[in-house]
């Protein structure tokens, strides 16, 4: 299929005029915002099929990060839509529990060894944060450790204020996470030596950049354990795209906590705490005369169609080799891009991270600098042909081989562009300004 040549983006551009007016940041979350696009790329998304997504002009894209990676089955997948529609037929909220919070409960458990118990929630965030207030209530300890490199665990003060982003959180909630070197256990042993008795838990994606392996993961945990703490993995990106239905699993290690969202309802707000019933049980009501804890209690919590689609989600994941599928396609890719990067002379300047259920670009000037405009440059190009990129192809099941094979074209194309970007500046191709951090002190 030939390559497109996308240029009209006059709808975007009006939009992009008069969302900032209505919207603070212009997006409900920072990494959708214009300052994480090149200024030639769509501003807002009318729909999605499958992997392909419309804008405002009509433009059609393949999208590689479907929804941020909540996208797990594809854009309007029809046994989720189905069983969406039909439970939003029966009301969608009740003033007591619906029937199908016990259903997904067991069945999400059914697949979590040594976890017993959930709590449901809308959004990552709220469920990192409820795990983070589990275990300081469970071992009576303030501090939270948690790896330096991660890029991010939560909106909310505890996590937030730990970034450069500390704008409204006072010191002293900031003060409270402290931060070791990801995957090194000596660095998180002297982390526990700085601060004996007083770490309550270690928060941490079970599998980021690096690979991990069960002994590292097990000696990670065994750390915290010998130091009185909990572990708490957090799944968000790895549930359901690593392995199914997570990382832990894979490893056959309980952690005491783990958090879940992103790709488990695909794209629909559905979002769990699960964990060790010892612990999940001080949410509870039944312990009479204990002290009570406010785990998790939202109104939109048991919102029964966003249930509807975890259930149907996760049946799609049981009747086909979900997983496999997109492991092929991100081990496609990343072979194919490899070769690419390698043929245009690139390998100093793109670098290919793992893995191949989330394989990420990194970008770096002549001087072996991470280069801001030469990322921005690369995905005006890449969109300009027709493929919605944000550095980071994360496969799904709607994406196929066609998908990837157009995804290389167009990288080949955008690779001549970017060379020429790191000879003659960036400057001189790219239209508007690069994109910035998301985590930065100042706008
Ligand atoms: C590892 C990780 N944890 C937690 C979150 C927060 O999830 P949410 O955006 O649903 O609040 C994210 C979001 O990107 C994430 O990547």
């Amino acid at each position: 299929m030939p390559l497109k040549n996308i240029n009209n983006f006059q709808k975007s551009n009006e939009y992009r005029k008069k969302i900032h007016d209505l919207i603070p940041g212009g997006a409900h979350t920072y990494s959708k915002g214009d300052d994480q696009f090149p200024q030639l790329s769509p501003a807002a998304i009318t729909h999605g099929k499958g992997s392909h997504v419309w804008d405002l002009d009509g433009n059609e894209y393949i999208e590689c990060l479907g929804g941020l990676g909540s996208i797990s089955l594809g854009h309007a997948y029809e046994p989720v839509v189905k069983r969406v529609i039909e439970e939003l037929w029966k009301g969608n909220n009740f003033s007591r529990p619906s029937v199908i919070e016990m259903e997904m409960a067991e069945r999400f458990l059914s697949l979590l060894p040594g976890h017993d118990m959930i709590k449901f929630a809308k959004n990552g965030s709220t469920v990192t944060t409820a795990a983070v207030k589990l275990a300081r209530a469970y071992t009576g300890r303030k501090y939270v450790a948690r790896p330096a490199e991660h890029p991010f665990y939560s909106y909310d003060d505890w996590f937030i204020g730990s970034t450069e982003v500390k704008s409204g959180i006072p010191e002293e909630i900031y003060k409270l996470t402290l931060t070791f070197k990801a995957d090194d256990p000596d660095s998180l042993q002297q982390l526990f030596n700085n601060y004996p008795n007083q770490i309550a838990c270690v928060i941490s994606e079970p599998e980021k950049y690096n690979p991990v392996t069960p002994e590292l993961f097990k000696q990670l945990i065994d750390i915290a354990h010998r130091n009185g703490a909990l572990w708490i993995t957090d799944e968000m990106i790895t549930g359901y795209r690593s392995y199914f239905p997570g990382s832990f699993v894979k490893f056959g290690i309980t952690p005491d906590l783990a958090t879940w969202g992103k790709g488990i309802a695909n794209g629909f707000s559905f979002c769990a705490l699960t964990g060790k019933k010892e612990i999940m049980e001080l949410g509870g009501i039944r312990q009479k005369g204990k002290e009570k804890l406010f785990l998790i209690s939202t109104t939109h919590g048991g919102e029964t169609c966003s249930i509807a689609a975890a259930l149907a989600t996760l049946e799609e994941f049981q009747k086909h080799n979900v997983i496999g599928h997109n492991h092929h396609l991100g081990k496609l890719y990343m072979q194919g891009a490899q070769i690419l990067i390698e043929k245009h002379q690139l390998t100093h300047y793109i670098k290919i991270l793992q893995f191949p259920w989330h394989v990420s670009l990194a970008y770096f000037d002549l001087n072996n600098q991470p280069s801001w405009g030469l990322r921005t440059l690369f995905h005006q190009e890449m969109i300009k042909r027709g493929v919605l990129f944000q550095g980071i192809f994360c496969p799904h099941f709607s994406h196929t081989e066609e998908d990837v094979e157009y995804i290389l074209n167009a990288f080949d194309e955008s690779c001549v562009i970017f060379r020429k970007g790191l000879e003659d500046g960036w400057e001189k191709y790219l239209i508007g300004e690069p994109i910035q951090p998301v985590f930065r002190k100042y706008i």
